[in-house]
């Protein structure tokens, strides 16, 4: 059964003649601080740039093709699917089909939500209150600092990009203050694809539970980790104070369904979350619980498809970076969504970026997109998605264009 029949898409539609941005004397797309720049910078060159390393969700597919994934149930539920207002918490099935990815967890253990980020809001406003202290570590997807940020007094622990990104536990125990009640974190972390292996996330549990924290974790990555045998456990699996988020936008390749949820052993806290999701939305549509059910159903077939389109690509991408040494440091594929390589180009990865994408029409991200008000994190990386049919084409393109700048 073939899932690819929208193989031709690259996923930036483009509509100004020769790709070419009007120039923005504030520079790349970057917005004023306080907003989003990664979506402010998408907004500013997604119209005019044809050819997609932006994205890290995995390739999608039609509403036909997930169907012909579907049970018998499954269809006669979407057959008949009735358009009112449904459960609050998320349909009682869907969230036994999340609670059984998880150890031991049942259906009242999760709380659907629409996507991750309305999850990870959620969690981060039930939790923490004005005289609170969080500890984040960052890069992180910048909604989520500026949610901590905008709750309470919050500290930033960087990954270190001289030690392979890894989290130095040293440094986050010397963040943690007396009013310090969470630890918010992004493993498998984008951009930098890093991950903890399973003895540091055991010292930062260890960690957590000596001072009482809520460790959340963003875990969206988890699906499309390099190696599934050394990805991760869910943190919910693990801690009594752990809560796992999750969802269908990025390995499943399903972001247009909307649905994230939240795992979480302390049914009181999962209600005081739900109180929060209800401010925002009544429920979820009845219809993408339907279908993000068939996919949680199908989960090896459609993850197991995206990393073998992201394998495919990253190897591509070492070609790539093989042939221009003096402009790209080799690179180690860590998570299959996205690539992280840090950028050796004389004019900086801000500046190539913003010549790409206004030369060629092809969208690629500085790192400074992830830049945080926390900690200082390194602007010379370029994080490329490797998650859709349409890279292999858009690296051509990257590749003939680093061939006529010449070595450097
Ligand atoms: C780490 C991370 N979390 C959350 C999100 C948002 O996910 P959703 O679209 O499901 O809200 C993104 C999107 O890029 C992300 O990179």
């Amino acid at each position: 059964m073939a899932l690819d029949t929208d193989a031709a898409m690259t996923g930036c539609a483009g509509d100004l003649p020769g790709g070419r941005a009007v120039d923005d004397p504030r520079g790349p797309g970057l917005a004023p601080s306080g907003s989003f720049p990664l979506a402010a910078y998408l907004t500013r060159w997604a119209a005019c740039t044809h050819h997609d390393l932006a994205a890290s969700d995995a390739q999608t597919l039609p509403l036909a093709a997930l169907l012909r994934l579907a049970s018998p149930e499954d269809l006669q539920r979407w057959r008949t699917v009735k358009l009112g207002y449904a459960d609050p918490r998320g349909a009682s099935w869907m969230r036994a089909a999340v609670a059984a990815r998880y150890a031991g967890l049942a259906q009242d253990d999760v709380l659907l939500s629409a996507g991750v980020q309305e999850a990870v809001a959620c969690v981060l406003r039930a939790l923490l209150a004005p005289d609170d202290h969080a500890v984040a570590v960052v890069p992180i997807y910048q909604p989520s600092e500026m949610a901590v940020t905008g709750l309470c007094a919050a500290s930033g622990v960087p990954l270190d990009p001289d030690r392979g990104w890894s989290l130095d536990l040293d440094r986050l125990a010397a963040a943690i203050r007396p009013k310090t009640r969470l630890v918010l974190v992004n493993f498998p972390n984008s951009p930098t694809g890093a991950t903890l292996d399973r003895a540091s996330l055991a010292d930062l549990i260890a960690l957590c539970r000596r001072h009482g924290l809520w460790l959340v974790n963003d875990e969206v990555y988890r699906q499309t980790d390099v190696d599934p045998e050394r990805a991760v456990p869910p943190v919910v699996d693990l801690y009594e104070r752990g809560i796992s988020i999750n969802g269908l936008s990025k390995g499943f390749g399903l972001p247009g369904l909307r649905v994230g949820w939240v795992a979480c052993r302390d049914r009181g806290v999962l209600d005081r979350i739900l109180d929060v999701k209800s401010l925002l939305s009544s429920c979820l549509a009845g219809p993408s619980e339907i279908l993000a059910h068939i996919a949680v159903r199908a989960e090896a077939r459609l993850t197991g498809r995206a990393r073998a389109i992201g394998r495919r690509n990253h190897g591509r991408l070492r070609s790539l970076l093989d042939r221009h040494p003096a402009l790209f440091e080799p690179d180690e594929p860590r998570n299959l969504a996205f690539a992280f390589p840090r950028f050796r180009g004389p004019a900086g990865a801000t500046a190539f970026a913003r010549a790409v994408a206004s030369d060629v029409g092809l969208l690629v991200l500085p790192s400074v997109l992830w830049r945080s008000s926390l900690a200082p994190l390194p602007e010379d990386h370029l994080r490329l998605g490797m998650g859709r049919h349409g890279c292999g084409p858009a690296l051509a393109i990257l590749d003939e264009y680093l061939h006529r700048l010449g070595p450097r």
